[in-house]
């Protein structure tokens, strides 16, 4: 399975912090924070992976990662995403490097304590539709969250304003070939963007979404608070 991580956007929420570089190039703990999704993936098995880059400095994660060296990779694939169109826009760029096969993406902006082995392998066993990761977490109004009914999910709201769970869908997702063709079906939310979580409510809908709840911690570091957190975090996890 190919791996694609998403690193565009302008991550507006990080100014002045991003204004003269890209989000995934700041600082957590010892790294810069996009060699943590790679890692994730190549300790996940996945090791043909492209990078979806964006904004202004989109040359500086070649200076930075070259072919991938320093993650035992021969090569690393690249590409760039104008504007902010979110994280499904982005993820459509992607479609000429997943050549009909299966994929599995990861947002350049969240840290994982423990893999994705299990449910690599597990997506890979399903052969079909899509897999997502959920964590429980105290502050879900900030992510997607999934609404169970009879321990099923039923579909999943993009940062609710009363979330009906303590779950947040995490920024891992396997898709099959048909996720192209469900982007291209989308419309812009009412943030102007490609929403990922539409992407996977069409999964629900057509019975062909299944889930794992995630073990270890996980964060997200694309706000002031969720950038110290990921910094301890992993510094507490070093020590
Ligand atoms: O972190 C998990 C959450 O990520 C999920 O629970 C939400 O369902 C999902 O929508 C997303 O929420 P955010 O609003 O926090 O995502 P954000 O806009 O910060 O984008 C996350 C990453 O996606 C970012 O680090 C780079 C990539 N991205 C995002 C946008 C908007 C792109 O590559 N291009 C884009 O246009």
């Amino acid at each position: 399975m190919k791996g694609v991580v998403l690193a565009g956007g302008l991550g507006t929420r990080l100014f002045p912090l991003t204004k003269i570089t890209n989000k995934h190039l700041l600082p957590i703990y010892d790294k810069p924070m996009i060699f943590y999704p790679i890692q994730t993936l190549v300790d996940g098995g996945i090791d043909d992976i492209l990078i979806v880059t964006g904004g202004n400095n989109a040359g500086d994660f070649l200076k930075l990662l070259g072919n991938g060296k320093e993650f035992g990779l021969r090569h690393i694939n690249y590409t760039y995403q104008e504007g902010e169109g979110g994280i499904a826009a982005a993820l459509s760029l992607a479609e000429f490097f997943a050549d009909n096969g299966p994929i599995c993406v990861i947002l350049g902006d969240n840290i994982f304590q423990l893999g994705i082995a299990d449910s690599a392998k597990a997506f890979e066993q399903q052969r079909e539709g899509a897999r997502i990761l959920l964590k429980d977490v105290e502050d879900p109004q900030r992510f997607g969250v999934p609404v169970f009914e009879n321990g099923k999910i039923v579909r999943i709201e993009e940062k609710p304003g009363a979330p009906k769970s303590k779950y947040a869908v995490v920024g891992v997702y396997f898709y099959d070939r048909t996720v192209f063709g469900i982007i291209k079906t989308l419309k812009p939310s009412a943030r102007g963007e490609l929403e990922i979580s539409d992407v996977n409510n069409y999964y629900i809908q057509s019975g062909k979404m299944t889930y794992d709840v995630m073990k270890g911690w996980w964060t997200d570091a694309g706000t002031f608070e969720s950038l110290l957190r990921a910094n301890n975090l992993v510094a507490n996890s070093r020590l």
